[in-house]
């Protein structure tokens, strides 16, 4: 039997990060944690609560308090608040507003952080996808990965799925907006997204997906001595 191996895959949107880390679980048979669903649900249920995305300290009261479940499956999606599926609302507009917010909060992230290095220590291997897996969550995880692309690449990937959803699909704007999240996402005071020290940086825009995974696969098997 092939040992357990913990994955820790991190990036900014836009690199395929998600279906790569699920694709990942499924090829080695390993469970897969999605901790931006857990920032998700925690958002939800601050909206749900109606409070105040400016008000920290009743964000952290709410972190505090929330009663939050995820599937570890890559072929399915199961996000559960107070034992409610949520899988699809924590994906529509107002969560995915909200959540930078709520997960700017030191409270929230220790929360979770918390949580998340309990769900990834059960037996058998585990990915982890998240922005700072590698760096805070499991500093000592067996494979790190950073995925990137280039900011157009990534504003292309972005405009082209807003076409394929119906959504209003500005090429510049998004590039504009790709851009100032970076800025905003690798200067923040909390867990600023960068790769750890000993990750290996993956460029993503010139692969697609079936080739990243491929690519990532053998480099466990290679990093773990873990095969398919
Ligand atoms: O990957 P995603 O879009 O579902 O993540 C949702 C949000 O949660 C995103 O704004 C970044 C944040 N997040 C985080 O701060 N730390 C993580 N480990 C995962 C996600």
């Amino acid at each position: 039997m092939s040992p357990s191996v913990v994955i820790a895959i991190d990036g900014p949107a836009g690199t395929g990060k998600s279906s790569v880390a699920r694709g990942l679980a499924r090829a080695l048979h390993a469970r897969y944690l999605d901790t931006g669903a857990m920032y998700r649900i925690v958002t939800l249920s601050v909206l749900r609560a109606g409070i105040d995305l400016a008000d920290a300290s009743a964000i952290a009261d709410a972190a505090r308090r929330v009663d939050l479940a995820v599937g570890f499956d890559p072929d399915e999606d199961r996000s559960y608040l107070a034992g409610e599926d949520v899988s699809a609302e924590i994906r529509g507009d107002a969560v995915t507003k909200a959540v930078s917010a709520v997960s700017a909060v030191p409270q929230v992230r220790a929360r979770l952080v918390e949580l998340q290095r309990e769900l990834a220590s059960a037996p058998g291997s585990v990915v982890v996808e998240g922005r700072d897996i590698g760096t805070v969550v499991l500093p000592d995880a067996d494979v790190k990965i950073f995925l990137t692309a280039s900011a157009e690449v990534r504003a292309r990937r972005r405009t082209d799925q807003n076409i394929a959803n119906g959504r209003p699909a500005d090429y510049d704007a998004v590039l504009a907006d790709v851009k100032r999240r970076d800025h905003l996402d690798s200067t923040r005071a909390v867990s600023p997204l960068r790769a750890a020290d000993d990750a290996i940086v993956v460029d993503t825009s010139e692969m697609n997906q079936d080739e990243v995974v491929t690519y990532l696969t053998e480099l466990v098997a290679q990093r773990a001595g873990v095969s398919r």
